[in-house]
This record gives C-alpha cells, sequence and structure tokens, in this order.
C-alpha cells in the first residue's frame, strides 16, 4: 500500500508528492513511489514504469534515494548493479 511505503520514508521525501520529480519526462514523486510499492525496485523498472529518469537522466540520484530508503528492509539491495559511477572524491 503506498501508505506502507510513504511511512518508510524521511519526512522530506514525502513532501510535494504531486510534484513533478522527473521534470524531463513530467513525472510526479508519487507515481515513482507507487511504482517501486509495486515492484519497481531497480532504475531501470523505474524508468520502465514511469518513463523517471528517460530523459538526461539528472532525476537519478532522486529515484535512487527512494529505491534505497523504500527497500531498507529488504536483504538485498537490487540498486547495487545500477549504482551512480559519479564519483564524489576522485583520487
Ligand atoms: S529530470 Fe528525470 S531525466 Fe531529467
Amino acid at each position: 500500500m503506498i501508505e506502507d511505503a510513504l511511512n518508510k520514508l524521511p519526512e522530506i521525501l514525502t513532501r510535494d508528492l504531486e510534484r513533478n520529480l522527473c521534470v524531463c519526462n513530467d513525472v510526479l514523486r508519487i507515481d515513482v513511489i507507487q511504482a517501486i510499492d509495486e515492484g519497481a525496485d531497480t532504475l531501470e523498472k523505474v524508468r520502465q514504469k514511469t518513463y523517471a529518469t528517460d530523459g538526461n537522466g539528472c532525476c537519478k540520484r532522486q529515484v535512487q534515494r527512494l529505491l534505497e530508503c523504500l527497500s531498507e528492509d529488504t536483504e538485498s539491495t537490487p540498486i547495487a548493479s545500477e549504482n551512480i559511477t559519479h564519483d564524489p572524491f576522485p583520487k
């Protein structure tokens, strides 16, 4: 249920649910949360279901954060293979 998913999220991520998370494709934050709640457990699955991240990819980190929060209590971390490659602390 979407309410259960929302309860797993930090309060700040439950704000502005009816605003675009993905501005490239007009995808609402609540639609991404709902897609994850319905089983989209990777960035690719969220993209296929909602088209979020399918523009220039600028919302990937936001989607990844939602995936991390909503899959927190599962044993595996299915998003691990899709880690963002940007290293904020290059050697
Ligand atoms: S905001 Fe989602 S791909 Fe650009």
